[in-house]
């Protein structure tokens, strides 16, 4: 227990957001009140608004350069928080995906508006996977919205997890008033065009206060009193130890763009999200209070410098203490590594960090020897496990254009699909190369970055696949399954046998004639 108390320190957590529901506004907020920047208006969004290749490259370039933007350290009230960046975009969804793997909790932003979209419940099926404890910011009351108690029941039913109100809205809209804390038992006055400063919070005996009277018309305050009275009988007392299960997410109501309601979540965060815990590991769980080291890669990112092909790993600790200039072990590739320049994100820059605790991120320079979940230790071998990878949705047959280049675009293609940018298939027994990807744009990017980085001209020719489903069985089930249906299997990168579906009806059809054969979207990594 050599680092217990660096580890009650740390909270690592991500934002995550459908696109345009104010997930870079409430981060922005969230280093404001941190001290990390000193300005509104600091953070860049990271989303993708004309949708084409060469803004997408112009953000990339952008971030590459401040490779800072993924992971953001602040201090709050004496704790270290880690917020990790994701991408909004949904044709990077998988690099959100992953990221997750490397939080111990999620802020989920909701517009009160739009209620729950499609890639809200996306993202939260990921969490859910991983039991990770969810709260919930429901953002843009500002704005005409959703019943609060009905955005309740959505969130209950298309998120399927249970929900419990902290904070409660007076109104919405043009008429919005405030929001009462049922946490602390507290209430913040809106006023639009003045922030929310902590002056601002008045703490409230109980509901019978005249504050409220005084301050608020007849009509609001018997709604926000018989509000909260139903919310008291109708809601179970808040469990914390449910919410730290992902069982139960507690839910607030404000207005990022104002800075209303932000300081009660994030005080509630610090209050209740989860220090780092134990991981799971092939071979045993690691208690993050282990003396020794161990850690994973989660993340690559790539230097779109040309000059430049190194990229930033991104290493989540895991237990013990990471040091620089330390060997450590890569289990992969069964050698010893030492890292002289490792970096960590304190108030936004990238700074040389001499050791870092779990819970840290750090980024370490890498010319190719990291693929995503990679498993660094002090000796022993095993490596972290739940890292997902996910059934892509479009499929393009890589042709070579420059048979004399054919050495870069192998060795191109190979890389970037290590840093998880799309999945690489080779035809079973044969050398077909088929990109998979979650969205179009990956592809723009993956031709860009091949003649860019490695001088490697391609060509995508449409496949008219569906889904790309691991399959596993009996050795005989398998083979013959493979032998009938030849032209749709494919190998991974780790040599896991793939079968390319052409509709969901060929799926289904395969299914009930292969009862013995389990067909999954996902593989883990490992
Ligand atoms: P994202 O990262 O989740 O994609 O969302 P982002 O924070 O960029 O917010 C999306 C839009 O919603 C932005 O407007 C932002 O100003 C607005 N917004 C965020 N929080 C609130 C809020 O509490 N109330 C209201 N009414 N709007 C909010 P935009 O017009 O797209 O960009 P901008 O030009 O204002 O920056």
């Amino acid at each position: 227990m050599k680092y217990a108390n660096e580890i009650s320190k740390r909270k690592s957590f991500a934002i995550i957001a459908h696109p345009d529901a104010g997930k870079t506004t409430l981060t922005e907020k969230f280093l404001l009140f941190g001290g990390a920047i000193q300005t509104a208006g600091a953070v860049k969004s990271n989303k993708i608004k004309k949708h084409t290749t060469s803004d997408f490259m112009e953000i990339e370039r952008q971030r590459g350069i401040s490779v800072a933007t993924s992971v953001m350290t602040f201090e709050y009230r004496d704790i270290l928080i880690n917020l990790l960046d994701t991408p909004g975009h949904k044709d990077f969804a998988e690099d959100t995906y992953r990221t997750l793997t490397a939080v111990d909790s999620v802020v989920l932003v909701i517009d009160c508006v739009k209620g729950v979209e499609e890639q809200t419940e996306r993202l939260m099926e990921v969490c859910r996977m991983r039991d990770t404890p969810v709260i919930i910011f429901v953002n843009k009351m500002d704005r005409d919205g959703k019943y609060p108690f009905d955005l309740l029941d959505e969130l209950e039913e298309k998120l399927s997890i249970r929900v419990r109100p902290l904070s409660w809205p007076i109104n919405m809209g043009s008429d919005f008033k405030g929001v009462y804390n049922l946490y602390d038992k507290s209430l913040v006055a809106f006023q639009p065009n003045k922030k929310a400063t902590d002056e601002d919070v008045v703490p409230l005996e109980d509901l019978s206060s005249s504050y409220i009277d005084e301050h608020f018309n007849a009509k609001d305050a018997a709604q926000l009193r018989g509000d909260v009275e139903l919310i008291e009988g109708v809601y179970d007392k808040f469990n914390n130890e449910e919410y730290l299960q992902g069982k139960l997410a507690p839910v607030f109501f404000g207005s990022a763009v104002n800075n209303f309601g932000v300081k009660d979540l994030l005080d509630t965060f610090v209050d209740i999200a989860p220090i780092p815990r134990n991981r799971t590991a092939s071979t045993r769980e690691i208690d993050v209070y282990e003396d020794k080291f161990s850690g994973f890669i989660f993340k690559i990112h790539a230097n779109l410098d040309p000059r430049h092909r190194d990229r930033i790993a991104f290493l989540r600790v895991c237990s013990g203490k990471f040091e620089r200039n330390k060997f450590y072990h890569h289990v992969r590739l069964d050698k010893d590594v030492r890292f002289s320049n490792p970096y960590s994100f304190l108030a936004r820059e990238k700074n040389i960090v001499d050791d870092a605790y779990p819970g840290d991120v750090v980024g370490l320079f890498d010319t190719g020897n990291f693929k995503i979940g990679d498993t660094l230790t002090e000796g022993e071998n095993f490596y972290m496990t739940g890292i997902p990878s996910f059934s892509p949705e479009l499929f393009k047959e890589l042709v070579n254009k420059d048979p004399m280049k054919t050495k870069q675009l192998e060795k191109g293609i190979r890389q970037l699909t290590d840093e998880g940018v799309a999945q690489l298939f080779t035809q079973h027994g044969g050398n077909r190369k088929i990109i998979g990807c979650v969205g179009d744009l990956q592809f723009e990017v993956i031709q860009y970055r091949l003649l860019q980085e490695y001088g490697a001209a391609c060509q995508f020719n449409s496949l008219s696949f569906f889904k790309a489903c691991w399959i596993t069985g009996p050795k005989d089930k398998v083979e013959e399954f493979i032998r009938f249906k030849s032209s749709n299997v494919v190998e991974d990168k780790d040599g896991h046998l793939v079968y390319l579906a052409q509709s969901e009806w060929y799926l289904n059809t395969e299914r009930t004639n292969n009862p013995d054969i389990t067909f999954s979207f996902t593989s883990e990594i490992h």
